[in-house]
């Protein structure tokens, strides 16, 4: 088993922008909650060197993390740093460190060590969801080539529209150079405030025509506070908090193909 094809249901999603802050860890928890909903088992690849994605899945006591695994590279030795979460047994996480650091900068020497250390990891029907950092080096490039699906996150602002073009021409680079199977889930606005919704969405679906899926995320107060409480947005009881669970049971429909 390839590590790019879990089964039915079971996708490896690339979660990017080439620009920080935007929204990556916050779609990536949003979607490994999404998962963990509905039942379907989730291992969330922490390639940040921020390592927030790992922090807000409070992992288990854990001795391996994705730096030792793209370190060694060996076929199929992920699956002995996969670890636990505390949001429950289905969502475990593949950990990032500080030093994770060295590895994006450094050559790795090959930029499918992720794919080759996802081989035959991941049970069928698993969802993998990639957080990966806010620059196209070696960590995005490697997600890249062990993903089967790139999700784009893009801010709503004129540059956030700049950084979404840099992104799609970055996802099909490495579909025709090294990945051919990669598909482009899309291009998904988030932080959106009601009165800004149409716009953000008709610019860039202005720039890049069939790219941009139809509903954005909205800009939720109650973001920040779960995170902190390291809990799923659909486990969060706020008021405000509905319209994001929506939101994201779209996009897991939307990257799933559910
Ligand atoms: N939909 C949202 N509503 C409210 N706040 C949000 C939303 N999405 C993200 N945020 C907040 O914006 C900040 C940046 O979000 P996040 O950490 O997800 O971005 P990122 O792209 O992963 O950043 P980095 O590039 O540093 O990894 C966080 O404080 C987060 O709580
Ligand atoms: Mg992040």
């Amino acid at each position: 088993m390839s590590g790019r094809t879990q089964g039915p249901g079971g996708a490896t999603v690339a979660v990017l922008s080439l620009k920080g802050g935007v929204g990556k860890t916050t779609l990536t928890l949003g979607l490994a909650g999404a998962a963990w909903a509905a039942g379907q088992p989730v291992v969330v690849v922490d390639l940040d060197p921020q390592a927030n994605a790992t922090y807000a899945l409070d992992p288990h006591p854990f001795d391996f993390t994705v730096h030792d695994v793209l370190w060694d590279g060996r076929p199929g030795i992920a699956a002995q740093a996969f670890t636990a979460s505390a949001w429950g047994a289905g969502v475990r996480i593949l950990a990032a460190e500080p030093a994770l650091i060295d590895r994006g900068q450094r050559t790795l020497g090959a930029i499918s060590r992720l794919r080759v250390a996802l081989e035959g990891a991941v049970p069928p029907g698993t969802l993998v969801v990639i957080d990966c950092p806010p620059t196209l080096g070696e960590l995005t490039r490697n997600a890249l080539q062990a993903a089967s699906t790139a999700l784009i996150v893009a801010e709503a602002s004129r540059f956030g529209v700049d950084a979404a073009i840099r992104a799609v021409s970055a996802v099909e680079q490495a579909r025709e150079s090294t990945n051919p199977g990669l598909h482009v889930a899309g291009v998904v606005v988030n932080r959106v405030r009601a009165g800004q919704r149409q716009r953000w969405l008709a610019e860039l679906t202005a720039a890049l025509p069939g790219r941009v899926v139809p509903f954005t995320i909205p800009d939720v107060a109650a973001v920040a506070d779960l995170q902190e409480a390291r809990l799923p947005v659909q486990a969060w009881p706020a008021h405000d908090s509905h319209e994001l669970t929506g939101a994201f049971e779209e996009l897991y429909r939307a990257v799933t193909g559910g």
